[in-house]
């Protein structure tokens, strides 16, 4: 059986402000028309939502492992067709994903390393945290940023990963934002 996230996460912004502090980071940097992964859309799928209001041309593709959060997904562009233009939120567990799925990304977020790897993902053979942020690194472009969150329950566990991503010049630290630590896309090849 797949690992889902049995959960319909709302808006905690005292809890965890990473997505509204990376819609804010988009804001202030004047990302536009460029590609966005988000790894873990919330129930609330405010990126993808502000994406469409903020009207810079840019685009989401977001993950959840929740199937309530797919569902309010689904509402969502049932509702309001427009957004589909904008954004794409697929269900499935980020250990198992493959890049040559996907397009290339512009920015990526890796909000919530270290926080759902379980000995369950071992029965179909899912990547591991490590692998995870190697792939997700892969799939961003030179140049591309590559942002995570230090308020994160999984932080402490992936400090050593993003640590070991710069040694191995796929990365290098660019700037902090709140509470996100934003790196950049090295011109390194990763096999
Ligand atoms: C605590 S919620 C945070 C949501 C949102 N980023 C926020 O901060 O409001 C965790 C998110 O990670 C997603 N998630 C949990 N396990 C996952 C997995 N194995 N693969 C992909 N997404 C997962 C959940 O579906 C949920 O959207």
């Amino acid at each position: 059986m797949l690992n889902i996230w049995d959960a319909n996460w709302g808006l905690e912004l005292g809890l965890c402000p990473c997505d509204l502090h990376f819609v804010e980071m988009i804001a202030d940097r004047n990302i536009a028309n460029s590609v966005i992964y988000h790894f873990g859309s919330g129930g609330h799928h405010l990126v993808g939502v502000d994406c469409m209001k903020a009207g810079k041309g840019n685009v989401v593709i977001s993950i959840t492992a929740a199937p309530q959060e797919e569902k309010e997904y689904e509402k969502l562009i049932i509702d309001q067709p427009q957004l589909a233009h904008h954004y794409i939120c697929y269900f499935s567990d980020i250990y198992t994903f493959e890049g040559r799925l996907m397009p290339v990304f512009d920015v990526t977020s890796v909000f919530h390393l270290c926080e759902f790897r379980s000995d369950q993902q071992d029965s179909y053979a899912g990547h591991t945290d490590w692998e995870v942020l190697r792939r997700l690194c892969k799939q961003t472009r030179n140049g591309g940023l590559v942002v995570f969150y230090n308020g994160s329950d999984g932080w402490k566990k992936s400090e050593p990963l993003v640590a070991k991503a710069v040694a191995e010049g796929l990365i290098e630290a660019d700037s902090m934002f709140k509470t996100l630590p934003i790196y950049r896309r090295t011109a390194k090849a990763i096999g």
